[in-house]
Protein backbone atom coordinates (compact mmCIF):
# COMPACT_ATOMS: atom_id res chain seq x y z
CA UNK A 1 0.00 0.00 0.00
CA UNK A 2 1.63 3.28 -0.61
CA UNK A 3 0.62 7.07 -0.09
CA UNK A 4 -0.65 9.39 -3.08
CA UNK A 5 -1.76 12.00 -0.62
CA UNK A 6 -2.74 12.17 3.41
CA UNK A 7 -5.18 9.52 3.82
CA UNK A 8 -5.47 8.84 -0.05
CA UNK A 9 -3.87 5.52 -0.75
CA UNK A 10 -2.97 3.32 -3.95
CA UNK A 11 -4.22 -0.38 -3.05
CA UNK A 12 -4.28 -2.24 -5.91
CA UNK A 13 -1.95 -4.59 -8.01
CA UNK A 14 0.62 -4.98 -10.06
CA UNK A 15 0.63 -8.16 -12.88
CA UNK A 16 4.28 -8.07 -13.83
CA UNK A 17 3.79 -11.62 -15.52
CA UNK A 18 0.72 -10.04 -17.87
CA UNK A 19 1.41 -10.54 -21.36
CA UNK A 20 -1.87 -10.42 -23.05
CA UNK A 21 -4.55 -8.32 -22.21
CA UNK A 22 -7.86 -9.92 -23.64
CA UNK A 23 -6.00 -13.05 -25.09
CA UNK A 24 -5.29 -9.97 -27.96
CA UNK A 25 -3.30 -7.41 -26.91
CA UNK A 26 0.42 -7.72 -26.31
CA UNK A 27 1.64 -6.22 -22.75
CA UNK A 28 5.71 -6.30 -23.28
CA UNK A 29 5.32 -4.45 -20.03
CA UNK A 30 3.29 -6.14 -17.99
CA UNK A 31 0.29 -3.64 -16.52
CA UNK A 32 -1.38 -2.91 -13.03
CA UNK A 33 -4.81 -3.12 -11.55
CA UNK A 34 -5.34 0.49 -10.04
CA UNK A 35 -7.54 0.80 -6.58
CA UNK A 36 -7.39 3.80 -4.76
CA UNK A 37 -8.52 4.23 -0.79
CA UNK A 38 -9.75 7.38 0.30
CA UNK A 39 -10.21 8.06 4.02
CA UNK A 40 -12.41 11.06 5.01
CA UNK A 41 -13.10 12.21 8.32
CA UNK A 42 -16.68 10.88 8.05
CA UNK A 43 -16.36 7.45 5.59
CA UNK A 44 -14.45 5.39 3.18
CA UNK A 45 -14.35 4.67 -0.07
CA UNK A 46 -12.53 2.52 -2.34
CA UNK A 47 -12.13 3.52 -5.60
CA UNK A 48 -12.45 0.58 -8.34
CA UNK A 49 -11.03 -2.61 -7.95
CA UNK A 50 -8.93 -5.23 -9.51
CA UNK A 51 -8.67 -7.99 -11.71
CA UNK A 52 -10.21 -11.54 -9.87
CA UNK A 53 -6.57 -12.48 -10.40
CA UNK A 54 -5.22 -10.22 -7.39
CA UNK A 55 -8.38 -10.11 -5.05
CA UNK A 56 -6.09 -11.18 -2.11
CA UNK A 57 -3.54 -8.62 -2.88
CA UNK A 58 -6.39 -5.99 -2.86
CA UNK A 59 -8.31 -7.58 -0.01
CA UNK A 60 -4.69 -7.83 1.70
CA UNK A 61 -4.01 -4.48 1.32
CA UNK A 62 -7.45 -2.57 2.25
CA UNK A 63 -7.59 -5.23 5.57
CA UNK A 64 -3.58 -4.21 6.38
CA UNK A 65 -4.27 -0.59 6.05
CA UNK A 66 -6.91 -0.96 9.23
CA UNK A 67 -10.13 -0.56 6.94
CA UNK A 68 -13.30 -1.82 9.26
CA UNK A 69 -15.96 -0.05 7.48
CA UNK A 70 -16.20 0.30 4.24
CA UNK A 71 -18.85 2.48 3.21
CA UNK A 72 -18.86 3.08 -0.77
CA UNK A 73 -17.07 1.03 -3.82
CA UNK A 74 -17.06 3.50 -6.31
CA UNK A 75 -17.52 1.47 -10.09
CA UNK A 76 -16.20 3.87 -12.74
CA UNK A 77 -16.42 1.30 -15.61
CA UNK A 78 -17.66 -2.15 -15.51
CA UNK A 79 -15.04 -4.52 -17.29
CA UNK A 80 -13.79 -6.94 -14.87
CA UNK A 81 -10.20 -6.10 -14.67
CA UNK A 82 -11.81 -3.06 -12.23
CA UNK A 83 -14.72 -4.75 -11.31
CA UNK A 84 -13.72 -8.42 -10.88
CA UNK A 85 -13.20 -8.33 -7.05
CA UNK A 86 -16.32 -6.27 -6.15
CA UNK A 87 -18.42 -9.48 -5.45
CA UNK A 88 -15.39 -10.45 -2.75
CA UNK A 89 -14.98 -6.60 -1.49
CA UNK A 90 -18.60 -7.29 -1.10
CA UNK A 91 -18.13 -10.32 0.72
CA UNK A 92 -16.09 -8.81 3.23
CA UNK A 93 -17.91 -5.26 3.36
CA UNK A 94 -21.28 -6.49 3.34
CA UNK A 95 -22.79 -2.61 4.12
CA UNK A 96 -20.33 -0.86 1.38
CA UNK A 97 -22.61 0.68 -1.17
CA UNK A 98 -21.68 0.35 -4.91
CA UNK A 99 -21.68 4.06 -6.47
CA UNK A 100 -21.73 4.20 -9.99
CA UNK A 101 -24.05 5.14 -13.19
CA UNK A 102 -27.12 3.53 -14.20
CA UNK A 103 -25.79 2.15 -17.49
CA UNK A 104 -22.28 0.52 -15.16
CA UNK A 105 -25.02 -0.50 -12.64
CA UNK A 106 -26.81 -2.49 -15.33
CA UNK A 107 -23.59 -3.82 -16.57
CA UNK A 108 -22.23 -4.86 -13.26
CA UNK A 109 -25.78 -6.79 -13.06
CA UNK A 110 -25.63 -8.30 -16.13
CA UNK A 111 -21.42 -9.15 -15.82
CA UNK A 112 -21.21 -10.23 -12.23
CA UNK A 113 -24.42 -10.72 -10.61
CA UNK A 114 -24.40 -7.91 -7.90
CA UNK A 115 -28.07 -7.49 -6.78
CA UNK A 116 -29.86 -4.21 -6.88
CA UNK A 117 -29.66 -3.27 -3.63
CA UNK A 118 -26.27 -2.90 -3.03
CA UNK A 119 -26.09 -0.24 -5.58
CA UNK A 120 -26.04 3.66 -5.01
CA UNK A 121 -26.37 5.39 -8.16
CA UNK A 122 -24.90 8.52 -9.33
CA UNK A 123 -25.76 11.31 -11.84
CA UNK A 124 -22.98 13.38 -14.06
CA UNK A 125 -21.76 15.65 -12.01
CA UNK A 126 -23.32 14.64 -8.49
CA UNK A 127 -21.29 14.95 -5.60
CA UNK A 128 -20.99 12.25 -2.30
CA UNK A 129 -18.93 13.95 1.00
CA UNK A 130 -16.60 11.54 2.66
CA UNK A 131 -16.27 14.28 5.33
CA UNK A 132 -13.00 16.61 4.87
CA UNK A 133 -13.23 14.95 0.95
CA UNK A 134 -15.90 15.41 -1.38
CA UNK A 135 -16.31 12.84 -4.78
CA UNK A 136 -17.54 14.27 -7.84
CA UNK A 137 -18.73 11.99 -10.58
CA UNK A 138 -18.05 13.18 -13.80
CA UNK A 139 -19.15 11.08 -16.53
CA UNK A 140 -15.95 10.64 -19.59
CA UNK A 141 -18.06 8.27 -21.91
CA UNK A 142 -16.25 5.61 -24.42
CA UNK A 143 -12.82 5.48 -22.54
CA UNK A 144 -13.50 3.05 -23.70
CA UNK A 145 -16.54 1.51 -22.88
CA UNK A 146 -20.34 3.66 -22.95
CA UNK A 147 -21.14 3.26 -18.94
CA UNK A 148 -17.35 4.66 -18.09
CA UNK A 149 -16.75 7.87 -15.76
CA UNK A 150 -14.11 9.61 -13.74
CA UNK A 151 -14.27 10.87 -9.86
CA UNK A 152 -12.75 14.44 -8.92
CA UNK A 153 -11.56 15.14 -5.82
CA UNK A 154 -11.48 18.80 -5.57
CA UNK A 155 -9.81 19.33 -1.89
CA UNK A 156 -6.95 17.40 -3.27
CA UNK A 157 -7.39 18.39 -6.99
CA UNK A 158 -6.95 14.53 -7.85
CA UNK A 159 -8.34 13.55 -10.73
CA UNK A 160 -9.62 9.47 -10.69
CA UNK A 161 -9.69 8.32 -14.66
CA UNK A 162 -10.02 4.66 -14.98
CA UNK A 163 -8.66 3.66 -18.38
CA UNK A 164 -8.38 6.86 -19.73
CA UNK A 165 -4.72 8.36 -19.98
CA UNK A 166 -4.27 4.81 -18.53
CA UNK A 167 -1.00 2.38 -19.42
CA UNK A 168 0.14 -0.91 -19.24
CA UNK A 169 3.33 -0.62 -17.71
CA UNK A 170 4.60 -2.70 -14.29
CA UNK A 171 6.15 -0.68 -12.23
CA UNK A 172 7.15 0.02 -8.53
CA UNK A 173 7.06 3.76 -9.03
CA UNK A 174 3.47 4.98 -7.84
CA UNK A 175 4.42 8.52 -9.80
CA UNK A 176 5.59 8.47 -13.41
CA UNK A 177 9.71 9.04 -12.88
CA UNK A 178 10.02 8.79 -16.94
CA UNK A 179 7.65 10.19 -19.00
CA UNK A 180 9.66 8.93 -22.13
CA UNK A 181 8.67 5.12 -20.73
CA UNK A 182 5.12 6.14 -20.21
CA UNK A 183 4.09 7.81 -22.90
CA UNK A 184 4.97 4.81 -25.15
CA UNK A 185 2.67 2.46 -23.16
CA UNK A 186 0.38 5.37 -22.73
CA UNK A 187 0.29 5.60 -26.52
CA UNK A 188 0.05 1.87 -27.14
CA UNK A 189 -2.86 1.57 -24.64
CA UNK A 190 -4.86 4.26 -26.60
CA UNK A 191 -4.16 3.18 -29.87
CA UNK A 192 -5.67 -0.29 -28.84
CA UNK A 193 -8.44 0.73 -27.09
CA UNK A 194 -9.08 4.66 -27.01
CA UNK A 195 -8.85 5.27 -30.71
CA UNK A 196 -12.09 3.97 -32.35
CA UNK A 197 -13.40 6.66 -29.76
CA UNK A 198 -11.51 9.83 -30.53
CA UNK A 199 -14.25 12.39 -31.03
CA UNK A 200 -15.81 10.99 -27.81
CA UNK A 201 -12.25 11.61 -25.86
CA UNK A 202 -11.58 15.11 -27.71
CA UNK A 203 -15.24 15.93 -25.70
CA UNK A 204 -14.37 14.13 -22.44
CA UNK A 205 -10.74 16.40 -22.72
CA UNK A 206 -13.17 19.29 -23.14
CA UNK A 207 -14.75 18.72 -19.81
CA UNK A 208 -11.10 18.91 -18.24
CA UNK A 209 -10.65 21.88 -19.24
CA UNK A 210 -12.93 23.06 -16.45
CA UNK A 211 -11.29 21.63 -13.95
CA UNK A 212 -8.23 22.25 -11.60
CA UNK A 213 -5.99 18.71 -11.44
CA UNK A 214 -2.74 18.65 -9.96
CA UNK A 215 -2.62 14.55 -10.32
CA UNK A 216 -4.10 11.97 -12.63
CA UNK A 217 -4.55 8.55 -11.00
CA UNK A 218 -5.55 6.22 -13.41
CA UNK A 219 -6.40 2.72 -13.38
CA UNK A 220 -3.77 1.30 -15.59
CA UNK A 221 0.23 1.97 -15.02
CA UNK A 222 1.58 5.06 -12.06
CA UNK A 223 -0.07 8.09 -11.15
CA UNK A 224 0.17 11.58 -12.92
CA UNK A 225 1.92 14.31 -10.62
CA UNK A 226 2.65 16.43 -13.89
CA UNK A 227 -0.99 15.99 -15.36
CA UNK A 228 0.07 18.55 -18.30
CA UNK A 229 2.03 16.01 -19.47
CA UNK A 230 -0.16 13.27 -20.41
CA UNK A 231 -3.51 15.63 -21.49
CA UNK A 232 -1.26 17.24 -23.82
CA UNK A 233 -0.61 13.39 -25.42
CA UNK A 234 -3.95 12.76 -25.25
CA UNK A 235 -4.87 16.05 -27.37
CA UNK A 236 -2.18 15.66 -29.90
CA UNK A 237 -3.51 11.73 -30.25
CA UNK A 238 -6.94 12.66 -30.37
CA UNK A 239 -6.20 15.44 -32.91
CA UNK A 240 -7.35 15.47 -36.37
CA UNK A 241 -3.66 16.51 -37.35
CA UNK A 242 -1.36 13.40 -39.09
CA UNK A 243 2.14 13.80 -39.58
CA UNK A 244 4.07 13.10 -42.95
CA UNK A 245 5.01 9.44 -42.10
CA UNK A 246 3.85 6.25 -43.71
CA UNK A 247 2.55 2.90 -42.59
CA UNK A 248 3.74 -0.07 -44.41
CA UNK A 249 2.26 -3.02 -42.98
CA UNK A 250 3.17 -6.51 -45.11
CA UNK A 251 3.18 -9.98 -46.10
CA UNK A 252 5.23 -12.13 -48.34
CA UNK A 253 5.36 -15.62 -48.63
CA UNK A 254 7.86 -16.22 -51.45
CA UNK A 255 9.30 -13.25 -51.32
CA UNK A 256 7.68 -10.97 -54.56
CA UNK A 257 5.79 -8.86 -52.15
CA UNK A 258 8.42 -8.62 -49.79
CA UNK A 259 11.18 -7.25 -52.75
CA UNK A 260 8.21 -3.92 -53.60
CA UNK A 261 7.97 -3.17 -50.40
CA UNK A 262 11.77 -2.51 -50.25
CA UNK A 263 11.50 -0.82 -53.10
CA UNK A 264 8.61 1.33 -52.17
CA UNK A 265 10.05 2.09 -48.79
CA UNK A 266 13.16 2.99 -49.93
CA UNK A 267 11.48 5.35 -52.46
CA UNK A 268 9.56 7.06 -49.57
CA UNK A 269 12.42 7.66 -47.64
CA UNK A 270 14.16 9.58 -50.34
CA UNK A 271 11.17 11.72 -50.64
CA UNK A 272 11.50 12.58 -46.85
CA UNK A 273 8.98 10.78 -45.79
CA UNK A 274 8.72 8.59 -42.58
CA UNK A 275 8.19 4.63 -42.61
CA UNK A 276 7.06 2.39 -40.32
CA UNK A 277 7.53 -0.80 -41.97
CA UNK A 278 6.05 -4.12 -40.15
CA UNK A 279 5.83 -7.75 -41.13
CA UNK A 280 2.49 -8.80 -40.30
CA UNK A 281 3.40 -12.96 -39.75
CA UNK A 282 5.12 -11.67 -36.33
CA UNK A 283 4.26 -8.32 -35.70
CA UNK A 284 3.26 -6.56 -32.18
CA UNK A 285 0.01 -5.72 -32.97
CA UNK A 286 0.45 -3.22 -30.58
CA UNK A 287 3.42 -1.37 -32.44
CA UNK A 288 1.46 -1.33 -35.52
CA UNK A 289 -1.83 0.36 -33.91
CA UNK A 290 0.66 2.77 -32.15
CA UNK A 291 2.00 3.72 -35.84
CA UNK A 292 -1.67 4.12 -36.82
CA UNK A 293 -2.09 6.82 -34.28
CA UNK A 294 -0.15 9.71 -36.24
CA UNK A 295 0.29 7.76 -40.17
CA UNK A 296 -1.09 9.90 -43.10
CA UNK A 297 -0.74 6.91 -44.98
CA UNK A 298 -1.19 3.31 -44.58
CA UNK A 299 -0.06 1.01 -47.12
CA UNK A 300 -0.61 -2.56 -46.83
CA UNK A 301 1.84 -5.53 -48.75
CA UNK A 302 -0.31 -8.79 -49.61
CA UNK A 303 0.25 -11.88 -52.05
CA UNK A 304 -2.69 -13.56 -53.32
CA UNK A 305 -3.99 -16.06 -51.67
CA UNK A 306 -7.15 -18.43 -52.22
CA UNK A 307 -7.93 -15.54 -54.83
CA UNK A 308 -7.76 -12.97 -51.77
CA UNK A 309 -5.46 -11.72 -49.59
CA UNK A 310 -2.97 -12.96 -47.56
CA UNK A 311 -4.94 -13.86 -43.86
CA UNK A 312 -2.12 -11.87 -41.96
CA UNK A 313 -2.81 -8.97 -44.43
CA UNK A 314 -7.00 -9.59 -44.03
CA UNK A 315 -6.21 -9.17 -40.27
CA UNK A 316 -4.28 -6.25 -40.26
CA UNK A 317 -7.01 -5.03 -42.58
CA UNK A 318 -9.83 -6.00 -40.15
CA UNK A 319 -7.72 -4.02 -36.76
CA UNK A 320 -6.66 -1.20 -39.00
CA UNK A 321 -10.71 -0.67 -39.40
CA UNK A 322 -11.52 -1.43 -35.83
CA UNK A 323 -9.38 0.86 -34.64
CA UNK A 324 -10.30 3.66 -37.06
CA UNK A 325 -7.16 6.00 -37.13
CA UNK A 326 -7.29 9.41 -38.81
CA UNK A 327 -5.20 8.26 -41.73
CA UNK A 328 -5.50 10.61 -45.00
CA UNK A 329 -4.55 7.59 -47.92
CA UNK A 330 -4.71 4.14 -48.09
CA UNK A 331 -2.84 2.01 -51.23
CA UNK A 332 -2.45 -1.58 -51.28
CA UNK A 333 0.53 -3.50 -53.28
CA UNK A 334 1.49 -6.82 -53.92
CA UNK A 335 1.74 -9.36 -55.99
CA UNK A 336 -0.42 -12.29 -57.95
CA UNK A 337 0.59 -15.44 -59.65
CA UNK A 338 -3.05 -15.57 -61.72
CA UNK A 339 -5.69 -13.51 -60.80
CA UNK A 340 -7.71 -12.87 -57.32
CA UNK A 341 -9.62 -9.70 -56.02
CA UNK A 342 -7.20 -8.88 -53.24
CA UNK A 343 -7.90 -5.59 -53.96
CA UNK A 344 -11.47 -5.30 -53.56
CA UNK A 345 -11.41 -7.79 -50.35
CA UNK A 346 -9.09 -5.98 -48.72
CA UNK A 347 -10.59 -2.13 -49.45
CA UNK A 348 -13.85 -3.64 -48.66
CA UNK A 349 -12.92 -4.99 -45.34
CA UNK A 350 -11.97 -1.00 -44.62
CA UNK A 351 -15.66 0.53 -44.55
CA UNK A 352 -14.82 2.88 -41.43
CA UNK A 353 -11.62 4.12 -42.89
CA UNK A 354 -12.56 7.41 -44.57
CA UNK A 355 -9.35 7.66 -46.76
CA UNK A 356 -8.67 8.52 -50.39
CA UNK A 357 -7.70 5.05 -51.95
CA UNK A 358 -4.56 5.51 -54.16
CA UNK A 359 -4.25 3.19 -56.92
CA UNK A 360 -3.07 0.27 -55.81
CA UNK A 361 0.16 -1.61 -57.32
CA UNK A 362 0.06 -5.08 -58.28
CA UNK A 363 2.63 -7.63 -59.93
CA UNK A 364 2.32 -10.34 -61.85
CA UNK A 365 4.55 -12.87 -59.90
CA UNK A 366 8.05 -11.38 -59.56
CA UNK A 367 7.98 -7.56 -59.64
CA UNK A 368 9.57 -6.36 -63.31
CA UNK A 369 10.93 -2.77 -64.33
CA UNK A 370 7.02 -1.31 -64.97
CA UNK A 371 6.24 -2.43 -61.20
CA UNK A 372 9.39 -0.64 -59.73
CA UNK A 373 8.35 2.66 -62.15
CA UNK A 374 4.65 1.93 -60.48
CA UNK A 375 5.77 1.99 -56.92
CA UNK A 376 7.96 4.98 -57.47
CA UNK A 377 4.94 6.80 -58.49
CA UNK A 378 2.48 5.88 -56.05
CA UNK A 379 6.01 6.90 -53.78
CA UNK A 380 5.85 10.63 -55.60
CA UNK A 381 1.86 10.47 -55.38
CA UNK A 382 1.76 10.20 -51.61
CA UNK A 383 4.35 12.70 -51.17
CA UNK A 384 1.99 15.09 -53.57
CA UNK A 385 -0.96 13.88 -51.83
CA UNK A 386 0.74 15.03 -48.36
CA UNK A 387 1.90 18.21 -49.93
CA UNK A 388 -1.58 18.98 -51.09
CA UNK A 389 -3.01 18.11 -47.18
CA UNK A 390 -1.03 20.55 -45.56
CA UNK A 391 0.74 17.18 -43.41
CA UNK A 392 4.62 18.27 -45.55
CA UNK A 393 5.22 21.67 -47.13
FE1 LIG B 1 -8.83 -1.55 -17.83
FE2 LIG B 1 -11.48 -1.25 -19.82
O1 LIG B 1 -10.52 -1.97 -18.46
Amino acid sequence: MRQLKTDIFAVGAIDWDAKLFDRLIPLPDGTSYNSYLIRGTEKTALLDTVDPMKTDVLLGNIVGAGVDKLDYIVAHHAEQDHSGSLPDVLLLYPDAKVVTNPKCKKMLMDLLGIEDEKFLTVEDGQEISLGDKTLKFIYTPWVHWPETMSTYVPEEKILFSCDFFGAHLATSSLFVDDEATVSESAKRYYAEIMMPFRRQINANLAKLDNLDVDMIAPSHGPVYDRPEFIIDAYKDWASDSVKNEVVVAYVSMHGSTGKMVSHFVEALIESGIKVRQFELATVDIGKLAMALVDAATIVIGSPTVLVGPHPCAAYAAFLTNALRPKTRFVSIIGSYGWGGKMVEQLTAMMPNIKAEILEPVLAKGEPKQADYAALDRLADEILAKHKEAGIVN
